[in-house]
């Protein structure tokens, strides 16, 4: 197989690349990645050791570069992480989302097509369906986003399944949970809290973190990517989830926990996303499970292990939350609710 792995110097993606050196010894790994602000070469240089992997600095978004990869790599199959993720960003700036989110999913639909590919995975998420009180999401269920983000993604998700019926483009869209684990950008919940629970700083809780999200660790989204990938139906949705629903404030008390940090360093905000807080996400999972796929890992464990990582990879994330880019988000975006305490 040769793979084109885009965003493969990101978080899911950086760790899908592992999967597959080790699960796919034959396997050649092409890595596109735009090396947004969350994108990093640190993240990569252990598989960038590996002469089945090869790295290209560049976007989805850019058809040339795409196709000039495709042609040079052989490429066979491609498998899409690249995407603008962060919710609360989304709120800032929306555009480089649909630029993303939406356009590059259409380059790579494109190219798919154009040059024959076995097959494009289409990494989306359970956002796309928006918010639901009671029972689970199914891949019927009908799209209805609620921030710039997750609208952006069901765009993608919407050119992919135009393609295929238009045009038998064989595509495969999943649907994944929350993710945690070693790798993420500490802007989402758990490595932003984490961070700095060790630093000793306060956190902010949105509202009174009642919302709920059914958290998966990434290593057991990663195998349900790569089962999608070699057994999945294309044209067809998979959700990947692990059945785990927590509320924020669940999953805050074990951080707290586990960094050893008084509850005092929680401050309750009011919640940024306002209206488009989604209350909670729940998916059923029974078709990716017929492929033979069952999540491993148990959520306290591995987010007790996740915890253990970040402090033990302290060279990996604190460039990062010293970085320019990355205190003016938290100033601009933060700043209001939490003033002196940031
Ligand atoms: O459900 C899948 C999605 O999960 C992915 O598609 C997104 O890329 C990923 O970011 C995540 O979206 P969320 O918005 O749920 O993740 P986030 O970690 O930003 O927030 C998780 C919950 O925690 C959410 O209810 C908001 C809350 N929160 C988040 C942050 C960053 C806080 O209370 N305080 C915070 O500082």
């Amino acid at each position: 197989m040769n793979l084109l792995v885009c965003g493969g110097a990101g978080f899911i993606g950086s760790n899908f690349v592992r999967l597959m050196l080790e699960r796919e010894p034959g396997c050649r790994i092409a890595i596109l990645d735009a090396l947004t602000y969350a994108g990093n070469m640190t993240t990569i240089a252990d598989v960038l050791a590996d002469p089945r992997c090869r790295f290209t600095h560049g976007q989805i978004q850019d058809a040339h570069t795409v196709a000039e990869l495709v042609k040079a790599k052989k490429i066979t199959h491609i498998v899409n992480f690249a995407a603008e993720t962060h919710n609360d960003r989304s709120l800032l700036e929306s555009g480089s989302f649909i630029q993303t989110d939406v356009f590059g999913v259409h380059v790579l639909l494109e190219a798919t097509r154009k040059f024959g590919l076995e097959r494009l995975v289409h990494v989306s998420t359970d956002e796309v369906y928006g918010s639901i009180a009671e029972g689970r999401f199914t891949e019927q269920s009908p799209l209805e986003p609620n921030t710039p983000y997750s609208a952006s993604k069901a765009g993608g998700d919407l050119q992919a399944r135009a393609h295929f019926v238009s045009f038998g483009t064989p595509v495969i869209v999943t649907r994944g949970g929350n993710n945690y684990g070693p790798f993420q950008y500490p802007e989402k919940l758990i490595p932003f809290f984490v961070t700095r629970l060790m630093d000793g700083k306060k956190v902010p809780l949105y509202g009174d973190g009642s919302q709920v999200r059914e958290w998966i660790h990434v290593m057991d989204h990663c195998e349900g990517i790569e089962k999608v990938l070699r057994k999945g139906e294309p044209g067809q949705v998979y959700n990947i989830g692990d059945d785990n629903e927590r509320a924020n404030h669940e999953v805050v008390r074990i951080l707290l926990e586990e960094t050893g940090r008084d509850a005092a360093l929680v401050k309750s905000i009011p919640d940024p996303r306002r209206g488009a807080h989604d209350k909670r996400y729940s998916m059923a999972c029974d078709r990716v499970r017929a492929l033979g796929w069952m999540p491993r890992r148990s959520f306290h464990e591995h987010l007790r292990e996740t915890v253990r990582w970040y402090r033990e990879h302290e060279a990996w994330w604190r460039p990062i939350a010293e970085s320019e880019a990355y205190e003016s988000f938290v100033k601009a975006f933060y700043g209001p609710s939490l003033g002196e305490d940031l």
